[in-house]
């Protein structure tokens, strides 16, 4: 049988010796899945990335690519933060801040390599703007871009969509699942929004609250292309969301 894509295999971190943050994490993905994980703030989200994308290292426990193990943050992966005005530079176009993720590649492939980010994010129209001339969906469309430009096999999203109004939020979710489709890319997103991780994910894998450890994984598998009304109305979509916010409500008491 082939490797997941990723593992993280009993993994725990503290910050200092009375603050234990995650506790014995195991989970898997598969190549192409997405993977949705919940738990409420402050439970070690950010930090479970941080240990995934290799900015800090477990206390104990391992995070393993295909199988193996590895050091520094990987090319295969990329991140999108959740505050996307403090991973813009200012003093950069559009166009210049998603040329940042291609530092180390060639002039000559770097322009359609951004062009192509661009299209895919929908935001030719804006590629001399500088971000604080866009609002905020655009400035996270512009953070995607960044991402998506190295061609990444795994795109991690910690809450991305959390400072944005509803109706751009929505935008976002499925502009994210339909480019994650198009260039066959796997997804880890970080989210506290239930209806967020069901809709989009195949599976959701449920944190406690801190330190957190893997409470439940649960498959979603509602056909795609899934959409925002239509999805959201069948019965097998509520009786997921039902399940998933049981599983949250009952780690809050
Ligand atoms: N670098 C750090 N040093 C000390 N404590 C931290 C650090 N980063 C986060 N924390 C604490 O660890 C806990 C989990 O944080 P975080 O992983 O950001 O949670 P989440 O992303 O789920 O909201 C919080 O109580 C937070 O205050
Ligand atoms: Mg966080």
């Amino acid at each position: 049988m082939s490797q997941p894509l990723l593992s993280m295999e009993g993994v725990s971190k503290a910050y200092s010796a009375d603050a234990q943050i995650l506790r014995d994490v195991t989970f898997k993905q598969g190549s192409n899945e997405f993977l949705a994980i919940v738990g409420p703030s402050g439970c070690g989200k950010t930090t479970m990335l941080r240990c995934i994308s290799a900015l800090m290292s477990p206390d104990s426990g391992s995070v393993f690519h295909e199988g193996q193990s590895f050091d520094d943050p990987p090319p295969w992966l990329s991140i999108v933060f959740q505050d996307y005005n403090r991973s813009l530079f200012p003093w950069l176009s559009v166009r210049r801040n998603v040329e940042q993720g291609l530092r180390d590649v060639a002039r000559s492939e770097r322009d359609d390599r951004v062009s192509e980010a661009l299209t895919a994010v929908k935001l030719d129209h804006a590629a001399d703007l500088y971000p604080w001339q866009l609002s905020g969906g655009m400035q996270q469309r512009c953070a995607l871009a960044r991402s998506i430009v190295t061609a990444p096999r795994l795109l991690l999203l910690d809450e991305p969509f959390a400072s944005v109004d509803a109706q751009t939020r929505i935008d976002l979710q499925d502009l994210v699942m339909d480019i994650c489709e198009r260039m066959s890319l796997s997804a880890l997103l970080v989210t506290h929004d239930i209806d967020e991780a069901v809709f989009m994910a195949d599976k959701v894998v449920v944190l406690s609250t801190r330190p957190a450890t893997v409470v439940e994984e649960i498959p979603i598998d509602l056909p795609r292309p899934r959409d925002q009304l239509t999805t959201k109305e069948t019965p097998e979509f509520l009786s997921l969301r039902h399940k998933v916010y049981t599983l949250v409500r009952q780690q809050a008491q």
